[in-house]
């Protein structure tokens, strides 16, 4: 049940306040959780600080992907990249999977040539050598393949991994750190007996590639323990096409500091987070006043995922694949079972980190993007201005560090659309939905835009010239041409 007290949000050390958002999808589904069965302990990534990164495929059936998972590194999830701010990263690409494939670092500025352009792909047996400088704020990215229309096969096969980069201003503030510092990659996948690898139907195309089972790490229906501690926890989402709205079963409030492109100027407090494909966030969660060998579960709360009456077949869960969960259907994500006494002292800070505010009164132009879906197409069901995606055509040119409005604008009744570009980052203006959610706050690269709304962003472009991407971030939409070509001169 939507409740009024999960709008209210408070901040933190600022003042303002965030609003009711989404009304017209908030539709209270009463129905529980999806049950999930056994729970297995939380699996951390290994950490990656350069060298070389093979992709490969691994014999083995391995317990979170269900089949033979396509790897980096020959992990999965792919190793956790560990940089600083000023470092130069350099990693080589090594392509054993007998596909084409290549690296995008999501979130990351890069020259456009080390920025996974599906014309720069790595074939089968080459390798490529990846090396540029960090320049991002401290923050949580990420990283996974972008070959033509494989993104999702290769992702939902295993290749993702987290990168994460640390500044000195981020040092200062004494945010949990150690084992209280916790990469959460959270996807779904299908696991039910007789699920083979990545099979997309229409239906799948349409909706995204949704699963019947949630990981976090790649472990199915996990735990994590903790202690009576302070925790910072770095959400990824992952997944190919699902969306999260993520709430513990207590209600317990968390703490906000950072979201796509890193701190943001001080901590907000909220009760809900969507976190759209692609999206990242952290939080700080407190179990300090929890009871030992208490449990809180954070799970994601069922929401619809297109206007009623205006979805077309395969949306709004109606037309789902059998035996996945719908879009929009409550899940439990990972319980934290409380099981030691508390050993960091870490606190909440009151401020966070410099944050320049763009202001969209300084833009030298406006944008449109128009997110559409057409209805009786086979392939490029999912536009952008009309447009499918060429991997040769410049669709739009944007000067180096222009400031400009961008609007999405959805003409989707029946599905939400995660916007992503590459190249820069945005800050999100207004939603014509309500008000702004607390994951849409700071620097971003990654917005949800909800059925038919308009969603203003004020974006930077970034230094590097050349060829970027803008594309929904549901991989099958991308696959299928939802993106375009965004030059920057
Ligand atoms: Cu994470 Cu172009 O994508
Ligand atoms: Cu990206
Ligand atoms: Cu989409």
């Amino acid at each position: 049940m939507s409740t009024r007290r999960e709008f209210l949000k408070t901040v933190v050390g600022g003042g303002m306040v965030l609003g009711a958002a989404q009304l017209p999808w908030l539709s209270a589904c009463s129905h529980g959780d999806h049950e999930s069965g056994e729970r297995k302990p939380l699996a951390i990534p290994g950490n990656f600080a350069g060298g070389m990164l093979v992709a490969s495929v691994l014999p083995n059936t391995h317990s979170g992907i269900g089949t033979q998972p396509w790897t980096f590194g020959s992990s999965t999830p792919a190793p956790t990249i560990r940089v600083s701010k000023g470092d130069t990263f350099s990693a080589q690409l090594v392509n054993q999977l007998g596909d084409p494939t290549n690296i995008h670092w999501h979130g990351v500025l890069t020259p456009a040539d080390m920025d996974g352009h599906p014309q720069d792909a790595v074939l089968s047996g080459a390798s490529k050598t990846f090396r540029y400088p960090v320049q991002n704020r401290a923050g949580t990215y990420w990283y996974h393949p972008h070959a033509s229309m494989t993104s999702g096969k290769q992702v939902y096969l295993g290749m993702a991994g987290f990168y994460i980069v640390q500044d000195s201003e981020e040092q200062a503030l004494g945010l949990p750190s150690g084992e209280f510092d916790v990469p959460l990659m959270i996807q779904d996948r299908r696991l039910a007996p007789g699920s083979t690898g990545y099979n997309p139907t229409m239906t799948d195309m349409a909706d995204g590639y949704l699963g019947d089972t949630i990981t976090v790490n790649g472990v199915p229906n996990s735990y994590f323990e903790v202690a009576t501690g302070l925790y910072r926890f770095r959400l990824l989402n992952a997944a190919n096409a699902r969306i999260f709205r993520l709430r513990f079963d207590d209600g317990r409030p968390f703490v906000v500091i950072a979201t796509d492109g890193g701190l943001l100027d001080a901590p907000v407090s909220t009760d809900l987070l969507w976190l759209g494909p692609g999206e990242r966030v952290e939080i700080l969660v407190d179990f300090s006043k929890d009871a030992m060998s208490a449990s809180v579960m954070l799970h994601s709360r069922a929401f619809t995922s297109g206007l009623s009456g205006g979805g077309h077949a395969g949306h709004g869960g109606g037309g789902a694949t059998t035996g996945v969960l719908p879009q929009g259907a409550a899940v439990e994500v990972i319980r934290f079972d409380v099981k030691r006494a508390a050993t960091s002292s870490a606190k909440i800070p009151t401020k966070l980190a410099l944050l320049e505010k763009l202001d969209p009164n300084t833009a030298t132009k406006t944008r449109t993007f128009e997110l559409a879906m057409r209805e009786g197409a086979t392939m490029g069901m999912h536009t952008i201005n009309n447009k499918v995606f060429d991997m040769a055509r410049v669709d739009e040119q944007m000067s180096s560090r222009a400031t400009e409005v961008w609007e999405f604008k959805s003409l989707d009744a029946g599905g939400i659309h995660p916007m992503h570009v590459h190249g820069m980052q945005f800050q999100v203006v207004s939603r014509s939905g309500g008000a702004l959610n607390a994951n849409d706050l700071g620097w971003k690269d990654t917005v949800l835009v909800f059925p038919m709304e308009t969603v203003r962003v004020v974006a930077r472009a970034g230094t590097y010239p050349g060829l970027f991407l803008l594309h929904c971030h549901t991989l099958e939409h991308e696959d299928d041409g939802m993106m375009l070509n965004v030059q920057i001169v």
